[in-house]
């Protein structure tokens, strides 16, 4: 047993903190915060298929260093989470890289829909956080862009009392977008391409499926005030719907294109700065429900890769907290919407049982993020040079 004393909690308090192993360290409780165990509703490890860009060895010791101690995986891997088979191998294989990594993470994992698999869903709901719909194509091969199939997987996820979690970016403006755009190798026409619009479609149709399914529904990554105002009705109307956001979004806008060209290639993409200022007044006041880091590692020699080519998504399960606790050193947020957000949010939205998990952060340590400090396996991060 360590027993750590004068340790700053959330609410403002001193306290002794005690944790039951032997801590072969010396922690001076006066630099340090406590936290619950962060919980991470939307991490993509990678396993199986795609172990050069992400494994559960690194991604356990990415997920502890950023202050996590539970994630939530997503289907979209080679090949995807698509049936009771692959589920199973899939934990097997994450069991297997935990237990190599000798910590203790939690996990829990979404199962994918596609047009095809509605049968597995019966085999498989009592092993799984929630069904993951990508109405818009992103990396691998998940789409459903059809209403009927909308439909389907909506009467089943009613049937069995699942969460349905959305990738909500409309395919057919994407494609249109897409064909118009195709000759343009400037990064930024990916926000163009990716319109807010695009985004607006898919919210607008989720809200209509929700009002005649009542499945809780929870919308992945809002980027834009357009959706924040949909789902903030929605929500006033007493519809089960919850809204993530992502750091990319709250501390990267559109203008880093030209620093970070592929670097900063996401789906949905990055918006303006009156966009992001929106969504800081959303996250505080209570239309966003949770932060997901979107932890979407690729290698950097894929990231170099031109527009076409590059594939999306960003690294940030070990910057997330760093990032918000700056924030709260700055005065944008405070420390208990930053645990509602990271915390008991997702922990009532997923039902997820309570656990004794605690975070301890050295608050004196202010510092530069560098891609040298990493955990996760591809070794950069779009905000190394941030506090
Ligand atoms: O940017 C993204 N990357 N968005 C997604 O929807 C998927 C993710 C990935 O898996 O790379
Ligand atoms: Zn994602």
């Amino acid at each position: 047993m360590t027993t750590i004393t004068n340790v700053l909690t959330p609410t403002g308090m001193r306290q002794e903190i005690h944790i039951n192993d032997n801590v072969d360290m010396h922690l001076d409780g006066n630099k340090l915060l406590v936290l619950p165990g962060l919980i991470d509703p939307h991490v993509h490890f990678r396993v199986p298929g795609m172990e050069h860009k992400e494994d559960w060895v690194h991604g356990s010791k990415a997920a502890f260093r950023g202050g996590y101690s539970t994630v939530f995986d997503m289907p979209n891997t080679k090949p995807a989470t698509t049936t009771h088979e692959r589920l199973l191998d899939k934990m097997n294989l994450i069991d297997s890289q935990i237990a190599m990594s000798h910590l203790p993470l939690k996990y829990r994992l979404f199962f994918g829909a596609d047009k095809n698999n509605f049968n597995e869903i019966e085999k498989v709901r009592d092993k799984i956080i929630g069904i993951k719909v990508f109405m818009g194509a992103s990396t691998g091969e998940l789409l459903m862009d059809d209403i009927s199939s909308l439909h389907a997987v909506y009467a089943i996820a009613a049937k069995f009392n699942l969460i349905i979690a959305l990738h909500a970016e409309d395919e057919l403006i994407i494609k249109e977008n897409t064909h118009k755009y195709a000759n343009e190798t400037d990064f930024r026409y990916h926000s163009i391409i990716r319109s807010v619009d695009a985004a607006v479609r898919a919210v607008s149709t989720v809200i209509a499926l929700v009002k005649t399914y009542g499945v809780k529904s929870y919308i992945l990554h809002l980027s834009t005030r357009e959706e924040i105002d949909l789902v903030e009705k929605a929500k006033a109307e007493g519809l089960p719907i919850f809204a993530e956001t992502c750091p990319h979004y709250l501390f990267l806008n559109e203008n880093i294109y030209d620093n970070l060209h592929g670097f900063v290639k996401m789906n949905p993409p990055l918006r303006s700065q009156e966009q992001q200022d929106y969504l800081w007044q959303a996250v505080n006041n209570g239309v966003i429900d949770t932060i997901g880091s979107d932890h979407a590692p690729h290698t950097i020699n894929e990231k170099e890769q031109p527009l076409c080519k590059c594939p999306s998504g960003v690294p940030g399960i070990e910057t997330t907290l760093p990032l918000m606790l700056t924030a709260w050193r700055e005065g944008r947020v405070k420390l208990s919407r930053l645990l509602e957000l990271l915390h008991s949010n997702p922990q009532k939205l997923f039902s997820l049982p309570a656990n004794d998990d605690l975070v301890l952060v050295d608050i004196k340590n202010y510092r530069e993020l560098t891609d040298e400090q990493m955990a996760s396996k591809c070794k950069w991060s779009p905000f190394s040079g941030m506090n």
